[in-house]
C-alpha cells in the first residue's frame, strides 16, 4: 500500500479503518501500552479552550477518544467528532457517553464547516493519513476563529539514536505481530509503522503549519521520538 497516492490511496485508509475499527481502541492501548491517555490529555490542555461555552472540531475523531476528552476536561465546550470513514465513528456512538458528542461525517481536506466556526481544531493520528498535508492544514487554518489553537497529536519520523534497533522492531515486529492477532489485519499494521517512518520529521511538520499561517508553533517528542504533539495559533 505504501505505493498508493491520492484517491487510491485515501480509499485504502479508508476501508482498512473499516475493517479494524472494532479493535481500533484496544490495539491503541496495546501499542502505546496506555500511553496515548497521557497524550490525549496533553493534546487538550494545548487546545487552550476558552472558558465558558467554546466548540472544538476533534477532526479524523475515529471513534471520538480527543472529543470525549475535551468534554471530560471542559463540561461546558460543544465537541464534533468528524470523520470520514462511518465503521470508526458507529464504534465511537456506542461508548458510554457517545451521544454526548456530536458526529459528523467529513473529509479532512474539504471540511463541511464555515470559515472561522472553531475555538480549537485538535487530530489525533490523522495526518499521517491525508494524501495532502498541506491542504488538511489548510482547511484548519480556515474553520478556527482567529486567536484559536490547532493541536495535532502523530506518530512522526524518529530521529536515528541509540534506541534504534529497538524502536524498529517494536513498529516493524509487535506492531504487525499484534495486529494480525487482534484484529486479523496483518496490512493494517505494516501500514501504520510504514507511513510512521516515511512520515514528516517534527520540523518538517511545524514548517506545514507556519506555511499555511499559523503562528506561536511548538510540538514536543514523545515515546522516544516516535509520537508527536505540535500546537499552533491562528
Ligand atoms: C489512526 S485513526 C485516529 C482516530 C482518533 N483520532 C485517535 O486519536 O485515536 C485515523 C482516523 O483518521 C480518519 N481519516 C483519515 N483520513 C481522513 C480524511 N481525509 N478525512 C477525515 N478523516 C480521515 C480515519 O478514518 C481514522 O478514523
Amino acid at each position: 500500500m505504501a505505493h498508493l497516492t491520492g484517491s487510491d490511496r485515501a480509499d485504502f485508509v479508508q476501508g482498512m479503518f473499516t475493517r479494524i475499527a472494532h479493535r481500533y481502541d484496544l490495539m491503541n492501548r496495546l501499542m502505546t501500552a496506555g500511553q496515548d491517555a497521557r497524550w490525549r490529555r496533553e493534546a487538550i490542555r494545548r487546545a487552550a479552550l476558552p472558558p465558558g461555552r467554546s466548540i472544538v472540531l476533534d477532526l479524523g475523531a475515529g471513534t471520538g477518544d480527543l472529543a470525549f476528552d475535551a468534554l471530560r476536561r471542559h463540561p461546558e465546550t460543544t465537541p464534533i467528532a468528524a470523520d470520514f470513514t462511518l465503521a470508526m465513528m458507529r464504534v465511537g456512538q456506542k461508548r458510554q457517553n457517545g451521544h454526548q458528542l456530536n458526529w459528523s461525517s467529513a473529509d479532512a481536506l474539504k471540511l463541511p464547516y464555515p470559515n472561522e466556526t472553531f475555538d480549537a481544531v485538535v487530530s489525533g493520528f490523522l495526518l499521517r493519513n491525508v494524501i495532502d498535508i498541506q491542504q488538511a492544514l489548510a482547511e484548519q487554518f480556515r474553520v478556527i476563529k482567529p486567536g484559536g489553537m490547532m493541536v495535532a497529536l502523530d506518530t512522526t519520523r524518529p530521529r536515528e539514536n541509540l534506541l534504534s534497533p529497538l524502536i524498529h522492531f517494536h513498529m516493524k515486529t509487535v506492531i504487525p505481530t499484534l495486529g494480525r492477532m487482534l484484529t486479523g489485519q496483518a496490512d493494517a499494521y505494516t501500514y501504520l509503522p510504514d507511513s510512521s517512518i516515511n512520515f514528516l520529521r517534527a520540523e518538517e511538520m511545524a514548517a506545514r503549519m507556519a506555511a499555511v499561517g499559523f503562528s506561536e508553533i511548538n510540538f514536543e517528542r514523545k515515546m522516544f521520538g516516535v509520537v508527536a504533539i505540535h500546537w499552533g495559533r491562528k
